[in-house]
């Protein structure tokens, strides 16, 4: 059993909220990779994936959508979660998620897409960005909500041990643990008996 956290960023922080992601669901037991959208191949060893892209003048960064247009018919099986990071400021700018990100999920069958907020880092960015950002308005900052973050990841472990039984790693050790003082019992009062 094995999910897969990938993310489409251009400055990092996005790759920095998909590693916070993996990390928060491996804590939860559940065995996570983080990869790089481009780097893979194909989804066969992966039970869940949780897909994530920086937006850019309302759009997804070109490697995440070309994730998801590669493997569109495995989301069939293979559950999907769906981030978006961008909005900057507080309260955050642009409100909602753009038609274009919509239009790419409708078909996926996604089970949940969550917009959080980004970061601006002026001194990272392009002298087009710049301009941009000014001619924009977009305000510079981190605005990454990391208890929502954690939050959202937690959701989707609760999810997957639940809907799609999977097992705290913890729990299945535990288990084992009873099974086996019970087969003890069972010995020892066999052998008295
Ligand atoms: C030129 C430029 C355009 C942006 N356009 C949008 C946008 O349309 N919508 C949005 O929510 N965020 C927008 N952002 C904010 C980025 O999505 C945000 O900074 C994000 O966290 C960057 O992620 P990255 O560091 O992984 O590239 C824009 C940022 C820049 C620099």
């Amino acid at each position: 059993m094995k999910v897969l956290v990938t993310a489409a960023s251009r400055h990092g922080s996005t790759e920095e909220m998909a590693r916070e992601i993996a990390a928060i669901l491996d804590k939860a037991g559940l065995p996570t990779v983080v990869a790089s959208p481009d780097e893979v191949q194909d989804l066969a060893e992966y039970d869940a994936v949780v897909l994530g892209s920086a937006i850019y003048l309302g759009r997804w960064l070109d490697p995440a959508k070309a994730f998801a247009a590669r493997f569109a018919t495995e989301f069939e099986r293979v559950p999907l979660w769906a981030f978006s990071s961008g909005p900057i400021g507080d309260p955050p700018r642009p409100f909602g998620a753009p038609p274009e990100v919509v239009a790419i999920l409708e078909p996926l069958n996604v089970r949940e897409h969550h917009i959080f907020s980004g970061e601006v880092d002026r001194g990272e960015l392009g002298l087009g960005e710049k301009l941009l950002t000014r001619a924009t308005g977009l305000a510079e900052g981190d605005y990454r909500q990391w208890a929502e973050i954690g939050a959202w990841a937690a959701g989707i472990a609760e999810t997957l041990r639940k809907d799609l039984g999977w097992r705290h790693e913890g729990a299945a050790e535990r288990e084992a643990a009873l099974k086996e003082w019970w087969e003890a019992q069972l010995h020892q009062s066999t052998a008295a008996g």
